[in-house]
């Protein structure tokens, strides 16, 4: 049954910025990730000035496709998703519009920042004082506008992925502040209130979160409704869904001091952090299979639907990075892993493979909504693209694997007197070619990200957008 809205009550206008800042940051960051990536191949690319060197764009690089990409996007999908499936209006008023050009100042801040080196050391809460402050009054507008919608539904129970997304919201303000508890001592130096041991558990307790919360739970969330509408089917298994969310979100909050094996951290803790991340297999892949079997009925379609391909691989990609994850977890493995490539590599899987395809499948399935279109410019563009990201990712983390596991086992070796086989230099010589591979993997990624964009404009472009629902809403209350 439709019972959806008419278009023009939904706020839409706050979710075509996103969904276009989206696109916008996606190239920006993975642009500067290719950029990075040729200076590990042609260290000349430095350019020798201390705001071009890799130190200073690597922390521009990860927040950007993190928080400018990542963030936009998940912005543009939860405000779309809770308004359809609550069918009510954005709460707030112009509370949206101040979370949309706030979040693009905060992008703009770490811009001008990162570069210069003004950064808090800690890895993806790099942003100085001032500017986590104005991420926190951010995120509080965005927690009201979200659980103001939810406080306004119309429907009688909550969709499964506005709890996503919901405790996605609720986790990250958590996380941002304790990890970002600091003295200032001006208006961009600060210094944390944490040291030692304890300052390196709350930041891996925040980073791992900020994987498992940022990355993942906000993404499952766009999983949840964007995968149903796509296929036509309403979701495999809406109990599964409910024991996903609450086993995900219990366990993945123990798993930070995988991060921390063999360092100060006492041991006990780091024996917790890597029996909670082996038992986080479960519900990661209870999530997987509830996606995946979501189009039980409905694999035909992959044949010829390419944002439905974009959206089944993201899920393959997750249901791998999320089996590697555990495994490198345990502390034998990690000797190895740690400090190598192969971290880049798992990294890239669910950066690239999960999050960015993810996210690209769910804007090709909304921009011809939100701009009353009945689907994309060209079909044959988004296949393109889609076969230009999949092997992009492939490239990329097959080459991080063996240069990982190379640099592990060169690094490890020891002659029989006990003095070491091959020095750092050999190593790193040794890595040369996948680093090359690596940067090919990132052009086909980007190329991809061009045609998209080329392809978004011609849709919003073509003639005049219609103010009515294009395609029957009945899917997503599974
Ligand atoms: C064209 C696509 C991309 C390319 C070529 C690329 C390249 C790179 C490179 C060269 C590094 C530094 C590796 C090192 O220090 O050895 C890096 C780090 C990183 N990238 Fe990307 N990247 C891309 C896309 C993304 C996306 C979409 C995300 C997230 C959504 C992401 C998240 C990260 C993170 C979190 C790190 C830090 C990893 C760590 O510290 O272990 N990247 N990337
Ligand atoms: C069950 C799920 C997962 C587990 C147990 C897990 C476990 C791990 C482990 C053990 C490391 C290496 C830590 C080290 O040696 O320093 C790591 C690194 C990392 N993982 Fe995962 N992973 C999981 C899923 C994911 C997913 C889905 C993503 C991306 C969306 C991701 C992003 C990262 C990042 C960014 C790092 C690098 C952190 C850093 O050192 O900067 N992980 N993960």
């Amino acid at each position: 049954m439709n019972t959806a809205l008419p278009e023009p009550t939904y706020d839409y206008k706050v979710v075509r910025q996103f969904a276009l800042m989206t696109l916008v940051w996606g190239i920006v960051g993975m642009g500067m990730g290719v950029f990075i990536a040729a200076q590990l191949v042609w260290p000349a690319m430095n350019l020798d000035l201390p705001w071009t060197s890799f130190g200073r764009l690597r922390p521009l690089h990860t927040n950007l496709v993190i928080f400018a990409f990542g963030g936009s996007a998940l912005f543009a999908t939860s405000y779309y998703t809770v308004q359809r499936t609550c069918q009510a209006r954005l709460y707030g008023g112009s509370l949206a519009a101040f979370t949309f050009w706030g979040w693009q100042a905060l992008v703009v801040i770490l811009l001008v920042t990162l570069p210069q080196g003004l950064t808090t050391t800690k890895e993806y809460a790099e942003v100085e004082f001032t500017g986590a402050v104005w991420m926190g009054i951010i995120w509080i507008a965005y927690a009201v506008v979200f659980f103001g919608t939810i406080m306004k539904r119309k429907t009688k129970h909550i969709y499964v992925g506005n709890w996503f997304f919901g405790a996605f919201i609720v986790v990250t303000a958590m996380l941002h502040i304790v990890n970002h508890m600091a003295i200032p001592v001006s208006w961009f130096k600060s210094y944390s209130v944490y040291s030692g041991a304890t300052d390196a558990m709350v930041q891996w307790w925040y980073g791992h979160n900020a994987v498992g919360f940022f990355l993942t739970t906000g993404f499952l969330g766009m999983m949840y409704y964007f995968i149903p509408k796509q296929a036509g089917r309403p979701v495999y298994s809406y109990r599964l869904s409910i024991v996903h969310f609450w086993a995900l979100i219990t366990l993945y909050i123990w798993a930070g001091p995988h991060h921390l094996h063999y360092t100060a951290l006492p041991d006990w803790a780091q024996s917790l952090g890597m029996v909670m991340s082996i038992i986080l297999l479960a519900p990661s892949w209870g999530g997987m299979i509830n996606g995946m079997m979501t189009l039980s009925g409905a694999w035909h379609k992959l044949r010829d639907d390419p944002i439905l391909r974009f959206l089944v691989v993201s899920l393959a990609f997750y249901g791998m990075s999320t089996f590697e994850g555990p495994m490198m977890a345990i502390k034998t493995v990690n000797a190895l892993s740690h400090y190598t490539d192969w971290t880049i590599g798992h990294v890239h899987a669910g950066a690239l493979g999960w999050v960015a395809m993810i996210t690209i499948g769910s804007l090709y399935h909304l921009i011809p909504r939100l701009y009353g279109r009945v689907q994309m410019h060209s079909v044959g563009l988004i296949n393109a693209h889609f076969w230009l990201a999949t092997i992009g990712t492939v490239l990329y983390i097959a080459s991080m694997w063996v240069n990982g596991i190379t640099q592990g086992l060169m690094w490890r070796a020891v002659n029989e007197d006990g003095t070491l086989t091959y020095s750092f230099v050999e190593a790193l010589e040794a890595s040369h070619p996948g680093f090359v591979v690596r940067m090919i993997g990132g052009i086909f990624f980007v190329t991809g990200m061009l045609l998209m964009a080329w392809n978004t404009w011609r849709t919003v472009r073509a003639g005049d957008a219609r103010t009515t629902e294009v395609v029957p809403q009945a899917v997503a209350h599974g």
